[in-house]
Formats: structure tokens, sequence, C-alpha cells
């Protein structure tokens, strides 16, 4: 045993009881040494004549959160977990699992192959693998099944959610929930087993109660479709758990195969590459975590669509929050609105009363802007207007101590101009939340051209608090999401629709592409004068040539503001959210096609997919030339966490290298001798296609540099 796995993994004996403790801050991911450590700690148990039981526990709050993902794919060495839970499932006294806050994935397969578990009331158990595009590689597949039968677990692999204790006790995962302190209670468990003669139960030996029929995995299949959509892993999750009606060791082999499959599948690669884009995207170079103090209250300036979200994100978070608006029925609007919100979570089960009313007691309204002068970090969220939101900065400015954060919500106004409105530019960033700001999980953190490193620190803590996804970007035309939806992504829909194509067929192709929603879809949803006015606004930045949303610009013109107003790209019937063909629609679109002497032909799916992605790759490559975005890991989390590009392809720039960037750069270039400007090859592509590289690579090399 090494020294790691001897500190990582303690054995003592306490009575009649050996007790395994593992520590392995600050989740007990399953490593190397938390393997071996377990490994020896059973060695000692099997052959120390004092003890009768063995108890598995774990220091700090949480039994096993799962593998250590860094291990995936390569030698990790000592004992592999399914060697592991074989040796622990044919101990020949019983070992006990003492499963303290959660017990997920490899963790809970390992407590599975324990004989008996106890659970403290608060446990979440789960095999979240379907999540990274994996199925459970360490006998999840076949030992749950026979512990809870295999719709149940069949169901519990494919949403990946936790389920809690009391119903892990109900399904028959647990045999105990630890009513007072779980260690003490674990270890009158132990004492009873041994009092009682209660010999080992391994979980191999029992049996499926009824093997999953074709029907029960199609309903499964159904009811998660939305979060499974793309993926094959479900597929695979389903003939392993149909193999565990077979002998253990046979079933074994096949979940062995399927989770060999599942790791290769270039999905799986696309979701790993998220999670570890996701934890990379909040350590950014040049930012300062030196010394912040915590943040603790909020004042939000502007109580309409984003500050009413945002001040409702920062009462969920737990903060106190001030909600200033210099309109007294905006403010009562916006609280009402926040209100309704929570009553509507009420209703859906997902919070209870207390909870909402505890929320909402936390948001202060105010229509005194002196009184954001105390909050730890102020978000100015007012109308998108230079002049309007300087004025407010200004003031702002005088009243907050100069170390603390003023941000901006602006979505295209330059954050670095705002900040040189008032006396401390320094302590200016730009925080872009989506709407509805409570709900989303993107935050796109601007960084000005005098933000200072303690300021992007701050601004960093705040997406801690809220548990937001953040990215930097510098400041520039969109900043990173939008730039790529403009000048890629939307716009080319909007090309291809005065060359003939109709929304629905735009959207259908992109909504079978993996997008939840099409371009069009999306505008009606949130108003298409919403993006008229944005790109007013960014027009006072850059101008941008013909034809450029000429479509959604007449629809707002029209008054065809969408879903709100019962028509926009479709029509709705009355209060309905049914997007229905519109043929006034087709005939506006062939208007302004043909005043652009532009000639209709029908356009093949493969077509719309392909340059409206290729688009995006563009524009994706482009943000990082120009230093808007740092890393190319940066650009597909924003697009998968904020604008709903198909997790399971990793991104728009992990996809481009999925396509291999050689027939990305290729296919650019015939675009651009048909279209010109909007197509202008990006050198970065060039380069790496040249090269025989990719985003991926190129984001590591850089990685490496610094
Ligand atoms: N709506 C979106 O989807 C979205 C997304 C991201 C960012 N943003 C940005 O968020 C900001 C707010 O947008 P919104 O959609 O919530 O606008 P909104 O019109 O719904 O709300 C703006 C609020 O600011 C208040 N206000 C105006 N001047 C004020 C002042 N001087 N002092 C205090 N309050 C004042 C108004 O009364 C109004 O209630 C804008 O900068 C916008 O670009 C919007």
């Amino acid at each position: 045993m090494s020294v790691q796995s001897e500190s990582t993994v303690t054995y003592t004996l306490q009575g009649s009881v050996g007790v395994a403790e593992i520590s392995n801050p600050p989740v007990n991911a399953i490593n190397r040494a938390v393997r071996s450590g377990l490994s020896a700690a059973l060695d000692r148990a099997v052959s120390d004549p004092g003890a009768k039981a063995l108890l598995i526990v774990s220091a700090g709050r949480v039994f096993m959160a799962g593998a250590d993902i860094t291990e995936f794919g390569g030698a990790a060495g000592g004992p592999t977990l399914q060697e592991l839970e074989a040796a622990l499932e044919a101990a020949p006294l019983p070992v006990v699992a003492a499963i303290q806050g959660m017990a997920l994935g490899g963790g809970l397969e390992l407590a599975m192959s324990c004989h008996y578990r106890i659970a403290s009331p608060d446990a979440k158990l789960g095999l979240p693998e379907i999540t990274l595009g994996l199925i459970p590689g360490a006998g999840g597949t076949q030992r749950l099944p026979r512990l809870i039968g295999a719709g149940h677990a069949l169901d519990m692999m494919l949403s990946g959610a936790p389920i809690s204790a009391a119903q892990g006790a109900e399904r028959g995962l647990i045999d105990e929930v630890a009513a007072g302190d779980l260690r003490e209670a674990a270890m009158v468990f132990c004492r009873r087993l041994v009092m009682e003669g209660q010999g080992p139960r391994p979980t191999r030996d029992l049996t499926v109660r009824e093997a999953l029929s074709d029907a029960v995995a199609a309903e499964a299949l159904a009811k998660h479709a939305r979060t499974i959509k793309g993926l094959t892993a479900p597929s695979l999750v389903v003939d392993a758990i149909k193999a565990a009606s077979l002998p253990f060791d046979q079933g074994m082999r096949v979940e062995a195969k399927l989770a060999d499959h599942s790791l290769e599948l270039r999905e799986s690669h696309a979701l790993r590459h998220l999670f570890f884009a996701e934890r990379l995207a909040g350590k950014t170079p040049g930012t300062s975590g030196d010394a912040l103090a915590p943040i603790r209250t909020a004042a939000v300036i502007g109580a309409g669509t984003m500050g009413g979200g945002i001040a409702q994100a920062f009462a969920d978070a737990g903060l106190s929050v001030i909600l200033v608006d210099s309109e007294d029925a905006a403010l009562k609007r916006g609280i009402e609105t926040i209100r309704s919100n929570y009553a509507a979570s009420v209703k859906r089960g997902r919070i209870d009363q207390p909870t909402a009313d505890q929320r909402l007691g936390r948001i202060t309204p105010s229509t005194n802007l002196a009184d954001a002068g105390t909050a730890d970090v102020v978000i100015e969220a007012v109308f998108e207007d230079m002049d309007i939101k300087k004025r407010v900065l200004r003031v702002l400015d005088a009243l907050v101590p100069p170390e603390r954060l003023i941000a901006s919500n602006t979505s295209t106004l330059s954050v670095t101009e705002l900040a040189r409105a008032t006396a401390h530019p320094r302590r200016f960033a730009g925080l872009h939340f989506f709407s509805p700001a409570h709900i989303m999980k993107l935050l796109e953190i601007v960084r000005g051209e005098d933000t200072a490193p303690q300021t992007l620190g701050v601004a960093l803590q705040v997406s801690r608090v809220l548990k937001k996804i953040a990215v930097v970007a510098n400041d520039g035309f969109g900043f990173i999401g939008n730039r790529m939806m403009l000048d890629g992504y939307f716009r080319e829909a909007e090309q291809l629709m005065l060359e003939g194509a109709s929304p629905g067929e735009v959207d259908s192709a992109l909504e079978r592409f993996g997008f939840a929603m099409g371009p069009q879809r999306v505008s009606d949803l949130g108003g298409t004068d919403v993006g008229t006015k944005a790109r007013a606004q960014l027009y006072k930045r850059e101008n941008r040539p013909d034809p450029y949303f000429v479509i959604a610009d007449e629809l707002t013109r029209l008054g065809r503001l969408g879903q709100k107003s019962g028509s926009g790209f479709y029509r709705y019937a009355s209060g309905g959210r049914d997007a229905l063909p519109d043929s006034d629609v087709s005939a506006l679109i062939e208007q302004l096609a043909a005043q652009r002497g532009i000639v209709r032909r029908s356009i093949p799916e493969d077509e719309i997919v392909e340059r409206c992605v290729l688009s995006l790759i563009l524009m994706g490559a482009r943000v990082l030339e120009e230093g808007i975005a740092s890393r190319a890991s940066d650009v597909d989390v924003v697009w998968t966490s904020g604008y709903g590009f198909p997790r399971h392809l990793g991104g728009p720039l992990f996809h481009a290298d999925t396509l291999g960037l050689g027939s990305v750069a290729q296919r650019i270039r015939v675009y651009h001798s048909r279209y010109g400007h909007y197509w202008r090859p990006a050198s970065l592509i060039d380069q790496l296609a040249a090269e025989g590289s990719g985003f991926v690579q190129w984001d590591q090399s850089r990685r490496r540099e610094t």
C-alpha cells in the first residue's frame, strides 16, 4: 500500500467493527489511492480476528461523487473498481456502506457491491454517466436492476438524476435511512448484524425480478427523449440492463463491452470535452482571486425583464438584494413578476411556500438609487441606451466605494466606453446575463479595456455565488455569443430564407440537427423587436452590409413581434404557442428577395444545416482571432449553455474538429466564392487545417505555453 493510499483510506477497529474511512477531498472521487486504500482496508478487516463486519464511511460531506474523471481512458494503476467491488462482494464478513451526502456514479456502484447500505436522510443516489454520454461500467447496470428492478434502474440511468435516500429505501436500494448521526447509526446497524449473525449478502446473488421488456424500455426512452436526444448511450443502457437477467459474470462481460464502446463514442468525447470546458471557463488568465471579500448583498438597477430575473437569481442563491427602479409602476410590475415566478415554482412542486416567501423576502424594492450604495456588488440593467446608462453609472460610481464591483448587463454597448464615463473604470465590467436570468446557466463576463484583474475576480465570484457557468469575453460587437449568432447563424438563416427556404424548413432542419428550437421560433419567442432594437444599438459600433436581418426588421416594422403579438415569422392562434406557417410572411420574403435580385430555389435540408453550422464555426474562429474569446472551449461553452447548440456535439468548434478542419476550410471557400463578405475565410481555420490540427489541440498547445 502506498503512502498516499494509507492516508486516503484509514482502517481502525472499533469494537467488533472494522471501519474503513475514505478521505479524498473535496468529493472523495474514486482514484487509484482510494481503490488501493479500500482494498488494503478490506484485507486488514478479513485478517483481523476482532473484525466481524466492515463499515465503509467517508470523511467530509460526500460519500463518493464518482470515479475520478481525469483517470478516464488512461492507465490508472491499482485494482480496478470492478476488481475492488468483486473483492468487497466476496468478503467473508458483512460489508456495510454508510452513505453520507451523495453516492454518485462509481460511488453508488461501489456501495451496491457492499452487502448493506445505510444512508443519511439528505443522501442523493444516482448514476449520472449518461450526462457524459457513457453507461455505468463498474457493475451499475448489473447490480441496480437486481436491487430495485429493471424498470426503476433504467429510469435512473436514463435520467442521470439522483434519487433521495427515502426513495432509495422504498425501492430496495437502501436498507436503512439513519435517523440521527449517520456514523453512529451505521455502527449500531453493524453491531446488530453481528449480533444477529447476519452474514454477507452479495448483490450478485440476487435475480432481477422481471427482465426488461421492449415495451418498458420504449416507454422509458420516450419519457426521457428530451434529455437523451442525439445520444447512443441510452440504447446501450437498455442492452446492458437486459443482460442483467443473465448470470452475473456473463452480464458483467456484456456491460464491460458496452461501457468500452460508450467510452469510444464521439458524443461521449464531446460531453467530456464540455465537462472540462465548463470547469476551465471560470479560470481565466489575468484574473485575481486575492483577498476577495464575501458577497452577501447585491443591488440591481432596473426592475424590467432582466433586472427582475437577476434579482431573483441572487435571492435564490440566498443573498439579500435591493431592486431599484426609477419608475414606481415598473418596480411594482417587476416585483409582481418575481412573485408569480415563485408561485409557479410552488405550484410545480419545485419549492415549498415558506421557501418562496423567504426568497421573495430577500428582495427589497426601492425607487431610490442611493439605496444601492451599501451593496457588495451592483448590477445595472436599465434601458439599453448609452446616455441613460452613463448617467446611472456616474451616480452609482459616486455612491459605491471604489473597491466594489459595478457591472452592466448591456448586451450591445461598449463596456469600455460605459466604464470610462465613471471616475473608476477599473472596477467596472460587463455581466451579460441571459433571459430568463434566474434560469439560464450562462453568464458572459465582459472585460473592458480598463477592467482590473481584481474586478474580474469579483465578477467570477458572482458567477460562483449564482452557480452560473461563466465565460470571460473581451469587449466587442455582440461579445462572443451574440456576435456568432448575428454575424453567423441567424444571419445565414435569413439568407437561406431569402434564397427560398421557408421559416419552417430552416427551423425543422436545425431542430433535427439538435437545436431545441430553430432560429425563427427563437426570434418569435423572444420578440422580433428585441433583436431589431439590439441590432440598432450595435450598428452604432460597426455597420453590416445588406442583406442583414432584413426579414426580421421588416416583421418588427409591421408590428409582427412574434408570439406576444400573435404573429411574427409564424402566426399563432389566439394565445397559442403552435407556430403556424403564414403565407403573408412567404410573400414578404419573396418581395425582399426580389428587391435584391436574389433568385429563389428549393434548398435541401443538408445545405441549410451545413451553411448555418459552418457560419457559426466561422464566426467562432473569428472571435478567437480577434481576441474576443480566449479559448475555443469557451466558445463551445457559450453556445451549448446559452444558445442551445446540441451538447452531444460538444459545441460548434469541437464539432468543427469532428468534421475535420480541412473540409471545413474547403467548404467555407466554396461559400465565400458564392457569397463573399460574410464568408471571408478565417486564417485560424486555414492555419490549423494546414497543420492537420484542430481547435482542441490549439487550446492545449496554448495552455502549455502559459
Ligand atoms: N431582454 C433580454 O433578453 C436581454 C438579455 C441580455 C441583456 N439585456 C440587457 O439588459 C438590460 C435591461 O433590459 P430589459 O429587457 O430588462 O429592459 P426593460 O425595458 O424590461 O427594463 C428596464 C428597466 O429599467 C428601468 N429604468 C430605466 N431607466 C432607469 C433609471 N435611470 N434608473 C432606474 N431604473 C431605470 C425601467 O423603468 C425598466 O423597468 C439592457 O441593457 C438589455 O440590453 C437584455
